[in-house]
Parts: structure tokens; sequence; C-alpha cells
């Protein structure tokens, strides 16, 4: 396999893409598709070609923030969530306490919710508002809609029904110069699809499971089935990644990012809380203990054991639902210190992780 993988990577290297797109690549993975009633073909890959985007640009109490834009969502719930939480003191409320979790809950719900009613790719939704959503006056409104005290509901009104794993990786780099990398790459589920094209010695990943599951089955469970991510030929799927750029002053102060499906912007998004509001170090950040809101299903997912019984029972008796699940993400970041030093946080979540320098 690969000894195959070599001479897969040769024919890139001699013939750039088209040794992978076209020729014998192609076609080795054309005959396994065939094999298996796959639909992949060689013209479809032969049609391919990636799409250079502009990232999107946030702000969050004088940081730039720079984020993946669609077909990820990862920018989108990331932005639109620290604009909500903008207006909030934070620090004030105490890290991880029950009003925390509450506030940052209710703000990541409304981003999901949006996630799912507006965002799919562009070439297929020529009339994405994304803008509209990340705006602070936007933020405003949604601010308003957030009682303090009691969660709110995860309503899908408005969307038409009739009736929708894990193992992605994460790499931050920033060199001697300042240069800096935040690269997430996934092939959905662990080794993708589970199948290697013969003679080509590459994974074939499981992506389809990006798209929404069918046209109008938005349910309570979580699953999601509007429009602007339904699966079509040639549409790109609605991913979460988010690897992120923070610059203050116009210089780089942070870099991260996770693998964790739906979850990834929840986890960039506290590990920044943490950075900016309670003085954690790149570690701390990197190893406390984080919750996840979805829209739906409309409960907080808090990480099991993590939390103190009386958090959980307060956030229950706000009327949140909560549910204990697995370690969430696998973050890796690189903090840059105001000397210029830097100070990386590998996550503990998983054996793999590590900090290196050069
Ligand atoms: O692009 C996405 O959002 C998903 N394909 C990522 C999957 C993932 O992170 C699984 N890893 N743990």
């Amino acid at each position: 396999m690969q000894a195959d993988l070599a001479k897969t990577l040769e024919r890139i290297a001699d013939e750039g893409p088209a040794g992978f797109y076209t020729g014998k690549t192609a076609r080795l993975l054309e005959t396994e598709m065939k094999a298996h009633g796959g639909l992949i073909t060689r013209h479809d890959l032969g049609a391919y070609s990636p799409v250079v985007r502009k990232p999107l640009l946030g702000s969050y109490h004088g940081l730039e923030i720079l984020c993946a834009p669609p077909p990820s969502s990862g920018g989108q719930v990331l932005l639109e969530t620290l604009n909500q939480l903008e207006g909030f003191d934070l620090a004030t409320l105490g890290h991880n306490t029950p009003p925390y979790i509450h506030l940052l809950s209710e703000a990541m719900r409304r981003s999901y919710a949006d996630r799912a009613y507006i965002l799919g790719d562009p070439a297929f939704n020529p009339d994405l508002s994304i803008l509209r959503f990340l705006s602070k006056p936007y933020a405003e409104e949604l601010r308003r809609s957030v009682n303090l005290k009691k969660a709110s509901k995860s309503s899908t009104e408005g969307i038409e029904r009739t009736k929708e794993g894990e193992d992605t990786t994460h790499i931050s780099v920033v060199d001697a110069q300042g240069n800096t990398v935040s690269l997430t790459v996934t092939l959905e589920d662990n080794y993708g699809s589970k199948i290697v094209v013969p003679g080509a010695g590459f994974l074939l990943n499981n992506e389809m499971g990006d798209f929404n599951a069918g046209p109008g089955i938005t349910t309570p469970d979580g699953l999601i089935g509007t429009k602007p991510n339904l699966a079509q030929p040639g549409k790109r799927m609605l991913s979460s990644m988010c690897p992120a750029i923070v610059l203050k002053n116009g210089k780089l102060c942070l870099v991260l990012g996770s693998p964790g499906g739906r979850t990834i912007p929840n986890t960039v998004l506290q590990i920044l809380l943490a950075i900016t509001h309670f003085g954690m170090d790149a570690q701390a950040a990197v190893t406390t203990p984080r919750f996840h809101h979805q829209w739906l299903p409309d409960r907080i997912d808090v990480e099991q054991s993590r939390f103190p019984e009386d958090t959980l029972r307060a956030l229950r008796t706000m009327g949140h639902t909560v549910h204990q699940r697995i370690p969430m993400g696998c973050a890796q970041i690189i903090c840059v210190r105001p000397d210029g030093s830097l100070e990386a946080g590998a996550d503990p979540r998983w054996e793999e992780s590590a900090a290196m320098g050069f």
C-alpha cells in the first residue's frame, strides 16, 4: 500500500494536480468506484478544481480574527458567537460557572441555528447573506433575546419539515519569522470510508455525511434538512472546520484549531475566551473542560466528569437539558507572547497530541 502511495505521490510530483485528477490515479479511483457501485467518475475528478477563498475577518475586543469562510461554517459560528458575547462581561461571571456556561450556550444555540438556516456551498446559495449574520448590530439583536436566568428553546419555526464520528487532525505552526499556518484536515470518520483505492494507496473520505440528511428532515434530535446544504451534483458539503489566526494590533498573537465535527467552532471559541478573559496560558486553555450547544438537539453537552455537580444542577434549574459526553475535540494552539516567544498548548484529550519546537 505504501509503495502504491509512493507512486501516486510521484505522479503528483511529476504532473502536479493532473497527476491526481486525471490519468492513472483518476482511472484507479474510478475502477474502485465502479467495483462498489460508487458514483465518482474520471470526468468528475477532471472537472474538479480547488477554490482559493478569502478568510472571514471578525473582531473581538480589539482582536482581529481570521477564520474559515463558507463552505465551512467554522468562521460563521465562531465570529457570530464572539460578536454576541462581546456585549457581556465574561470575566466577571467566572470561568465555567453556571452563568458563564448558560450565556455561551445561548450564544452557541443562536449561531448554530443560523448555520442550519443559511449556510451551504456559496456556489449553490448565491444569496448567502453571511455578512449580515456577522454584523455587530445583528449580534446586539441576538443578545437582546437572551434571558440571563433561563434557557431559551431551540425552535425549528419556519423550516420546512416532512420529516438527519469524529477523526480529523489539526496542526498549528509558527516559524521564526512569525509566518503561521492553521490547518485542519479531514477524512470525516476514522480512515474515512475505510476504502483504499487499489494501486493508488490513499483512502477515500466519507464527507458526504457533512451534507444535510435529506429534504425536510429537521428533527429535535439534531438532523438538519434545510435546503442550503442538501447534496447536489458538484456541490461542496458544509464543514465545521475552524482553523483560526488571531491578530492583536496587526500582529500574530494566537493560532489555533481542532477536530471534532460540529463541535469545532465551540472548541476554538472557548480556548480563545479562556486566554482573553481568564488569563490562562496556552496549555491551561486547551486542557480546561469544554461544553457544546448546537441548537438541535436542544441541550448542553458537557465533557463527562469534568464539571462540578453543582454547576450542572444550576444549569438544569435554568431550564437546560444537560448531557454528558466524551471528550470534545483535540486542539493544537500556539500563543505568541508580547516578547515574540512562542508558547504551545497540545490537547491532552488525545495521546497523539504534541507541541514541538525546532
Ligand atoms: O468538515 C467537517 O466539519 C467534518 N468533516 C470534520 C469531521 C471531524 O472533525 C471528525 N473528527 N474528529
